[in-house]
């Protein structure tokens, strides 16, 4: 605790004015610190997210292998932003233009975090890949990739957006999206297999993003979903926004939420991020989320996908 009060002083951020509980307080001056240090140095550099390591909560979520890539992927932000090859992904290390980027990098992250995730991968990538990490024998995860432009998000989803809610249920505002609300939706996500992000990436600190949260009447999550600006100027998916992070309570789903929540989220990237397009990752047995994505317009991209090396036998996320 004594860090975060010499830190405060030293940012010069006022002390809040109460104290309810110990999360509240370490997590809302975790994000205060660091969006008053965007402002002071330019955003995000040099932002130590590390900072409150020394007290019980931190940004990061998950087991410890997962907190420590949320951590390293939120240090590199400033380093990915203008990479070539590289995409600006809250979670594991991942790679849009291997050539560009370099194998000898990519090799580099995999002895070191045991993992890289190949986007818009094709079979010639898919094959160098096994080629070139073949020393790690690693398993080999897939997604598939829909997508879909602009108008059409805006054509399809717009409706589905703007239907009613079920009775009960509200669309957190704006100014609810906080960092208690985002460690609430961290949980509430890796209780559903989604792997989540760290608390300042889900409040768009690090990166252009949006959090979209539905909440029921007893103030618990019924739903989430994220749109987020992860592809970098050199990418060939510069532009598009990535949608995901999606779930919904087991109790609500089948009733239209997630498509809903989908097309909110599809609509704040075209709307609100600026994007020219939006793309999604779905694993080839989820049926649920494949029929919420097309109901949303998105479409099956035949030819790429996602691609995830591991030394782990684990797919992370759903
Ligand atoms: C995927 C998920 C968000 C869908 O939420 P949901 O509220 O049940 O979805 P919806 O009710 O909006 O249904 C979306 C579409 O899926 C279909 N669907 C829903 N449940 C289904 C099921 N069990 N089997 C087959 N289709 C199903 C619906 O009919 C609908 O298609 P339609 O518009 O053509 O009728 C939800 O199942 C979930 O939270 N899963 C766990 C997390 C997850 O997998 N997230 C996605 C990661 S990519």
């Amino acid at each position: 605790m004594q860090r975060s009060v010499a830190l405060r002083a030293k940012l010069k951020t006022p002390k809040p004015k109460h104290r309810p509980d110990q999360s509240e307080y370490t997590l809302a001056d975790f994000c205060h610190a660091v969006t008053y240090h965007q402002i002071r140095c330019g955003k995000n550099k040099g932002i130590k997210i590390n900072m409150f390591k020394d007290i019980n909560d931190s940004p990061y979520f998950g087991a410890p292998n997962i907190q420590a890539l949320q951590k390293n992927r939120d240090d590199q932000v400033e380093d990915l932003r203008d990479l070539p090859g590289a995409v600006i992904h809250a979670r594991t290390f991942s790679v849009d233009d291997p050539e560009a980027i370099g194998w000898q990098r990519i090799k580099d992250v995999v002895a070191k975090e045991g993992i890289v995730t190949f986007r818009g991968a094709d079979e010639s990538v898919i094959s160098k890949a096994r080629k070139e990490l073949a020393e790690f024998d690693p398993s080999e995860h897939y997604w598939d990739i829909f997508m879909a432009d602009a108008a059409t998000i805006r054509d399809v989803c717009s409706h589905v957006a703007s239907m009613p809610l079920p009775a009960g249920l509200v669309r957190m505002a704006d100014d609810g999206i906080t960092a208690k609300l985002a460690r609430q939706v961290q949980h509430f996500l890796n209780e559903h297999g989604v792997s989540p992000f760290s608390i300042p990436a889900l409040l768009g600190q690090l990166f252009d993003a949006k959090l979209v949260v539905l909440m029921n009447s007893n103030d618990q999550i019924a739903a989430a979903g994220f749109a987020a600006m992860t592809h970098n100027r050199h990418s060939p998916f510069a532009g598009t926004a990535w949608v995901g992070l999606i779930a919904v309570d087991p109790a609500l789903r089948g009733m239209g939420l997630g498509k809903q929540v989908d097309a909110i989220c599809n609509l704040a990237a075209v709307d609100e991020l600026g994007a020219s397009a939006t793309m999604e990752f779905v694993a080839r047995d989820n049926i649920p989320s494949r029929a919420m994505l097309e109901g949303c317009g998105l479409r099956h991209v035949e030819g790429k996908s996602v691609a995830m090396f591991s030394r782990s036998a684990d797919r992370i996320t759903r």
